[in-house]
């Protein structure tokens, strides 16, 4: 039952004590969350993975990505477990290395290796330092091995909560930026810094040239990765003049992995824990229509019994795959390592984890 459930996951962490530590995403299940010693959105997760060096063991319970950066970012003696490792993110499967790396070698190919001026002549930083002709940037919603691609390539990781000082970051090192996986986060992040949607091209990688010509890319300020998320994309416009016709007044708070017009219809855009601070910040008796994944909406709700909180999909849209962290798993692996066993460990290869940590180092730099 439930009940047992909780009990032996309480019972297991108290007998492990400081020997582990159990982390959580704002969208796992109350069940899993209840347990957490931390919950966190993406960057707050990374960052609490390179904190607590005394633990022998994270329990991530989030998806394989974020298991896989705390795992770069812990010591090497640290296990780092993924309750289920059937929990990936559809969005992250979006790009895969082999891809990414045509992309490359494609971009390199047409637009050469420095920025140049119109007249071909290689400009240069404030340093004299040639600028790249791209910079690659990837979300944390990617495998390893594509922060590693950044980290060899003079490129950095951002998350939702710090993509537009990443984006600065690589603009102030090149002419463009290669930003993948999800489309949606480069688009809404450098249209607020002013890029104009024309000089952003999507690539499709079954196409030549990602289906643009080298115009088009010479041209580009943000070549963005064809990926999305599929619970952030059935947010629609229709939903948001819905929420307001029905609750005038309302304020409409999304994930800015939505798609750009309902980023644009919003009151606010940005990350798990800026969705969380709108609504903490807020004067009693607001309403709010929140754009993202129904657990954390309705975790809101119940925290927040002085507002009126709502999510902006009437159909229940959760992470599914977040949701494969099930109180079984939690208290199995848990109990495993009561006995002396560590299971679902997720361990990235040193070489991928050396070149990864190099581009998650950037972004931990950049970001204040
Ligand atoms: P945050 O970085 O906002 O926590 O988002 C992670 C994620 O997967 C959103 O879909
Ligand atoms: Fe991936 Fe979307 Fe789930 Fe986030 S909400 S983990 S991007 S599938």
């Amino acid at each position: 039952t439930p009940e047992q459930l909780d009990a032996m996951i309480r019972a297991a962490k108290q007998s492990l004590g400081e020997r582990t530590v159990v982390m959580g995403h704002f969208y796992q299940r109350d069940e899993i969350v209840a347990h957490a010693d931390f919950i966190g959105d993406s960057f707050q997760l990374a960052q609490q993975a390179k904190a607590h060096p005394e633990a022998e063991a994270i329990v991530f319970c989030g998806v394989h990505f974020m298991a896989e950066t705390a795992d770069i970012l812990s010591t090497a003696e640290q296990a780092v477990i993924l309750p289920n490792p059937a929990a990936g993110c559809s969005m992250a499967d979006m790009a895969d290395e082999d891809s990414v790396e045509e992309c490359w070698a494609d971009l390199v190919d047409t637009l050469g290796p420095h920025a140049t001026a119109e007249d071909g002549t290689v400009l240069t930083d404030e340093h004299g330092e040639p600028l790249a002709s791209v910079i690659p940037v990837t979300y944390m919603n990617s495998s390893a091995a594509l922060k590693a691609f950044c980290g060899r390539n003079g490129g950095i990781v951002c998350t939702s909560s710090n993509a537009a000082t990443v984006l600065k970051w690589a603009f102030a090192r090149g002419q463009r930026v290669l930003f993948f996986p999800d489309q949606h986060l480069g688009r809404n992040t450098a249209k607020a810094m002013g890029v104009p949607l024309a000089q952003m091209p999507l690539w499709n990688p079954r196409k030549p040239l990602g289906g643009n010509s080298a115009e088009q890319l010479r041209d580009a300020r943000v070549i963005l990765w064809h990926g999305f998320c599929s619970v952030h994309r059935r947010f629609t416009v229709a939903q948001i003049e819905q929420a307001r016709a029905e609750h005038p007044g309302c304020t409409v708070v999304v994930h800015p992995e939505c798609p750009m017009e309902v980023v644009d219809a919003a009151d606010s855009a940005g990350s798990t824990d800026h969705i969380r601070k709108a609504v903490a910040a807020a004067e009693p008796g607001q309403t709010f229509a929140i754009g993202t994944e129904i657990n954390m909406v309705n975790r809101l709700a119940a925290e927040h019994p002085e507002h009126t909180i709502f999510c902006l999909d009437p159909v229940i849209c959760p992470c599914s795959t977040m949701y494969r962290i099930h109180p079984g798993y939690l208290a199995w692996v848990l109990e495993e390592l009561v006995e002396g066993r560590v299971v679902n460990q997720v361990s990235v290869q040193s070489d991928v984890a050396e070149d990864a940590s190099v581009a998650l180092e950037r972004m931990l730099a950049a970001v204040p």
